[in-house]
């Protein structure tokens, strides 16, 4: 695939993980440990590839309704990835940034995350956006309040508020939008994710379970996204 048919930015809305493990019999803890793994390799197979940014849907504003022990088991595995990555994944390239209100989470995940916005600050690599207690919706008002008062403190005119600005008071301010969004397990919604940025994605939603997703998965989604025809609204 040329260059030029590659996204710059991939969403992937990482789904299907409870319905993996209910099919093995196994814990819904065992589906999200899978998940994890299956993470790990796609977020390397991106960098490989030359993706220069990628977006993951990792745990969303809605998903604190879940009983207590999924979330928790989720929390665990979000601080593993991190001290994992902050301890052995140290050469790679990557940059990582979370999109998201970290201060719902403890002390400790809090560490872990800014830890690793710092240490990865300089890389040139690929950008690896981790949603983490992300919700489009929720994103959307914070830009607005952030502006409101730009408004109010008299540094900016109601007039002056356009797309550039208001993307700019986006978690992913300085990102370029994402081609391509990406979402397994076989359900077509796009579940609060991105929702401003996504304003002219293709989606591809694929029948498979995120457990279960390769990196041919992968090629595959690409492949359907190269032979799209992007008109933005134009002919
Ligand atoms: C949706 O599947 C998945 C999640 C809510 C969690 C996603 C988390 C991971 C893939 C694991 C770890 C990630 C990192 C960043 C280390 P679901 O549980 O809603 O599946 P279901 O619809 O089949 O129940």
């Amino acid at each position: 695939m040329s260059t030029q048919e590659l996204p710059k930015h991939v969403g992937i809305i990482m789904d299907g993980n409870g319905r993996w493990a209910k099919k093995r019999g196994l814990p819904r803890s065992a589906g999200h440990a899978a998940g994890a793994a299956v993470f790990k390799n796609i977020v390397r197979y991106c960098s490989k590839i030359g993706i220069q940014h990628l977006t993951v849907y990792a745990f969303s504003t809605e998903n604190w309704k879940r009983p207590q022990n999924e979330v928790l088991t989720l929390m665990k595995l979000f601080k593993q990835y991190l001290s994992d990555a902050l301890t052995n994944f140290l050469d790679e390239n990557i940059r990582v940034r979370f999109l998201g209100d970290e201060t719902a989470f403890d002390p400790r995940l809090r560490e872990l995350i800014d830890e690793t916005v710092e240490v990865s600050k300089n890389r040139t690599g690929m950008v690896l956006n981790i949603a983490l207690n992300y919700g489009g919706r929720s994103e959307i008002l914070n830009a607005v309040r952030l502006l409101a008062r730009d408004v109010q403190n008299g540094v900016l005119l109601p007039e002056q508020i356009g797309e550039e600005a208001f993307s700019q008071k986006l978690d992913t301010a300085g990102q370029p939008d994402p081609d391509l969004i990406i979402r397994p397990s076989g359900e077509k919604r796009t579940s609060n994710f991105l929702l401003w940025q996504s304003a002219y994605a293709e989606y591809v939603f694929m029948d498979i379970l995120w457990p279960d997703f390769k990196p041919k998965d992968l090629d595959r989604a690409l492949e359907l996204y190269a032979a799209r025809n992007r008109r933005f609204g134009g002919i």
